[in-house]
């Protein structure tokens, strides 16, 4: 056989939507000019996982997140997205990919003279253009009520939406095309405690029941703690660590260190704490109750 039948994997030609790996990146370059915000950047996002993304403010978190959605062109390295690359791929090529993510960009970014039903139709329209009205007002109804807003909503512009509701109308967009993978650039950011864990229940809730991979970069340790399942740490222009909370607490990393054993984050563990208590406390009082009627 020759070298290039070889060599030949049909199966590269589609995305591998079942890869273990969505998302990995390797010797990821990303600068303006001379200055250089990712430096050979390496990072793996598990199929299914929530991973939240952290690192001090202009560490390039969002420029990573517009990498990977082909919104910033690397200098260097490879992204593959589902088995493709889609650093060197043609724009037509990345599109059968593009359709299956969902992006909730830093700040909500939605359309203010379209309604919260039209900004969740724009993407539809964009891939499925021949989508009758009927069936367009369908969908963005049910991803609104799907993102936790009041059906009424569909018909409000984001300027008659609180702070809380714009994130979820975002959400709603974010979630039009059905995606497997969801991007969210700090979703709780502005939220007051309440709405932002309301937030995060929503989208633990989402990520289980619709099979969802989440890129969920965010300065919010309660949603750290309460959601995500491993963490990827930006610093010194790389992922210097990713892992579950306590693994991170075992590098010595002075960053590291002090985010997470920083007196906001002992706090918000020991809310989580408190909440895990009393979510186990009810629990057994279920138990009780089940086994006092049979
Ligand atoms: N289009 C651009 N042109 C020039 N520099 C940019 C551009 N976009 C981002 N940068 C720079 O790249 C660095 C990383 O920016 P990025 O927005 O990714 O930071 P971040 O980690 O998301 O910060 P924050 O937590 O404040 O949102 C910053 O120094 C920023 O000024
Ligand atoms: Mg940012």
């Amino acid at each position: 056989m020759s070298e290039a039948l070889d060599t030949y994997e049909p199966e590269r030609a589609v995305p591998d939507y079942d890869a273990e790996y969505p998302i990995r990146i390797r010797g990821l370059t990303n600068a303006f000019g001379d200055f250089v915000v990712h430096d050979r950047l390496d990072l793996d996002v598990r199929r299914g996982e929530i991973l939240g993304v952290v690192g001090g403010s202009g560490t390039g978190k969002s420029v990573l997140m517009r990498a990977i959605i082909g919104l910033q062109i690397p200098r260097e390295g490879s992204i593959e997205v589902f088995g493709r690359n889609i650093t060197n791929a043609e724009p037509d090529e990345v599109i059968g990919v593009r359709n299956h993510w969902g992006v909730l960009f830093q700040g909500g970014a939605l359309f203010s003279t379209l309604t919260v039903a039209e900004n969740v139709q724009v993407p539809l329209k964009q891939f499925y253009p021949d989508l009758d009205q009927v069936l367009l007002d369908e969908i963005a109804r049910y991803k609104t009520v799907l993102s936790g807003l009041p059906p009424e909503a569909a018909s409000k512009y984001p300027s008659e939406l609180s702070g809380g509701m714009k994130k979820r109308a975002g959400l709603a967009r974010a979630l039009a095309l059905d995606p497997q993978l969801l991007f969210l650039d700090e979703p709780t950011a502005g939220l007051d405690p309440i709405g932002a864990a309301k937030f995060d229940e929503l989208t633990r809730d989402l990520t289980d029941t619709l099979g969802l991979t989440v890129f969920l970069i965010t300065h919010d340790l309660d949603t750290l703690y309460a959601i995500c399942d491993r963490v990827a740490v930006l610093a010194d222009k790389k992922v210097i660590a990713v892992g579950t909370i306590p693994e991170l607490l075992e590098t010595d990393h002075p960053w590291i260190q002090e985010y997470f054993n920083g007196p906001r984050s002992r706090a918000a563990q020991a809310s989580r704490e408190r909440s895990r208590a009393k979510d186990a406390d009810v629990a057994s009082a279920m138990d009780k109750t089940g086994d006092s009627g049979a």
